[in-house]
């Protein structure tokens, strides 16, 4: 948990109520936290989903690994610790937009279970599905889409996740996905699935 510096800070309420958005926007904001290996499909997943859910009008928006530590997370490398402050910060942002109603889609290896526990623990009951982007190490070492399993495997890289840093599964996520079996777009399909039959949007 990161510590709290800033003293003589209020709280400030607006007028608009998170009922008032789920009513305007026809939908219910919710944080899509995927989680798997590098090269397990979760960016791919990601620009579907959200390509599926504007399109059918819903309000989508996707946070990325690759894409944050441009700008937000420039300053955060692969150590533990800066993995740690990485998904604390993306736990935050997400849960903001999910405040905001928007359908937040974050697309993070977050490889130890106790800082997305901690990005869990931010949001409320039913605003924070897990998912579980399952494929084995070897299925995305093959794949090597970014080349960076064989600089891994070169030692160019260090700490590399599933290679030279740990990866600790889910125990117990909303959703799991495999997507060594699954389709691009059957494992989509799985996630809108679930988002219906929960009510978060209408298709
Ligand atoms: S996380 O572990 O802190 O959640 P994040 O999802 O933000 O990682 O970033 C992972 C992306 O950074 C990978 O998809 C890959 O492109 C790149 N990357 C660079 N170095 C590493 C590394 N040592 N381990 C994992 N991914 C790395």
């Amino acid at each position: 948990m990161a510590e709290q510096k800033s003293t003589n800070i209020t709280w400030h309420h607006g007028k608009i109520t998170k009922e008032d958005r789920i009513r305007l926007m026809r939908q219910k904001g919710v944080t899509i936290w995927l989680t798997g290996l590098s090269g397990a499909g979760k960016s791919t997943i990601a620009v579907e989903l959200e390509h599926a859910l504007v399109e059918n009008g819903h309000q989508a928006y996707i946070l990325d690994g690759d894409n944050i530590r441009h700008g937000l997370n420039k300053n955060l490398g692969f150590s533990p610790e800066d993995r740690a402050e990485n998904i604390r910060r993306i736990g935050e942002v997400a849960k903001l937009f999910t405040d905001a109603n928007i359908i937040t889609i974050t697309a993070f290896i977050s490889p130890y279970r106790k800082d997305r526990e901690e990005a869990r623990a931010l949001q409320k009951e039913g605003e924070f599905i897990e998912v579980y982007v399952k494929c084995p190490v070897e299925v995305c070492e093959e794949r090597d889409v970014k080349g960076l399993y064989k600089k891994a495997r070169a030692g160019e890289i260090k700490e590399f996740t599933g290679i030279s840093a740990p990866y600790e599964e889910p125990l117990d996520p909303e959703i799991t996905i495999d997507t060594s079996r699954l389709s691009v777009e059957e494992s989509t399909r799985t996630i809108i699935g679930y988002l219906e039959e929960k009510g978060y949007v209408k298709f």
